[in-house]
């Protein structure tokens, strides 16, 4: 069955461009997703159709408030038997990473909460219990973009979403590891040419060279991650001290 996501926004109008091109269109004409957007206004009760108010205790911008927030998500969930996996997006949230994104994809429903103004009323969080995630260390003017990207991200991992091609089960996060440096033709752009292995048809020489460079990169770029994969492979420093070579510097860091 397909995943149902479900996204509650002020700006139902921002995610056509993004669900309507690439993966997460042909993801949901292959039946492999559906996605429902509501506008939280339509839930609001009083004459100016409020949805936010000023916070308790003074200070600047505007928060969401309970009720047309509660009012939404039990009108929405209601419109599907499948309990959904409440998420809210906010800088205060659980940072996301592939992990979180591989735990969704398994999800039946998804109901994504997107908030503008300053924040949502905390009792929205204590009383509907949301999984609060954020994308990022900075703050984006509303929760719109978040949801994009935690769609976007979950959806190509949906069996069959992406090309036999393209599939994601050795790229960047699946294994902890970056990503290894891609080339296509030419064999040489500018006086750069294309590493020598990558030529040679020697599949298990490829393999070997493109381990080792991520694992270089990862080292290099992203100390916390090389860390965290060290922990969860402690034999890979010896494997890359038998067989390091530096890789050609394609940029500088
Ligand atoms: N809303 C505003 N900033 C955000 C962020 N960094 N992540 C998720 N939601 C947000």
């Amino acid at each position: 069955m397909a995943l149902r996501i479900d996204v509650l926004t002020l700006f139902p109008e921002m995610f056509a461009p993004i669900l309507g091109t690439s993966i997460p269109k042909r993801a949901a004409e292959k039946g492999l997703v559906e996605y429902h957007l509501t506008n939280i206004r339509d839930f609001a009760t009083d004459n100016h159709k409020s949805v936010d108010d000023k916070p308790f205790g003074g200070g600047p911008g505007m928060v969401m408030m309970c009720q047309v927030v509660y009012d939404a998500v039990r009108d929405v969930e209601a419109r599907d038997p499948r309990p959904a996996r409440r998420i809210i997006l906010s800088p205060q949230g659980v940072p996301l990473d592939q992990k979180i994104v591989e735990q969704l994809s398994q999800e039946q429903r998804l109901l994504l909460i997107a908030g503008h103004y300053e924040g949502f009323d905390e009792r929205i969080i204590e009383g509907l219990k949301p999984m609060e995630i954020s994308i990022g260390d900075y703050v984006l003017s509303g929760g719109e973009l978040a949801a994009m990207v935690l769609i976007d991200a979950v959806v190509r991992l949906l069996p069959g979403a992406l090309g036999a091609e393209d599939g994601a089960a050795d790229e960047t996060f699946a294994d902890g590891l970056l990503e290894f440096p891609q080339y296509t033709r030419p064999r040489e752009f500018e006086g750069m040419k294309v590493p020598d292995v990558l030529l040679s048809g020697d599949h298990k020489k490829i393999a070997q060279w493109r381990l080792q460079q991520r694992m270089l990169r990862t080292q290099e770029r992203r100390p916390d991650l090389w860390q965290k994969y060290l922990q969860e492979h402690p034999d890979a420093l010896n494997e890359k001290k038998k067989k390091r070579r530096r890789p050609p510097i394609e940029f500088e860091i």
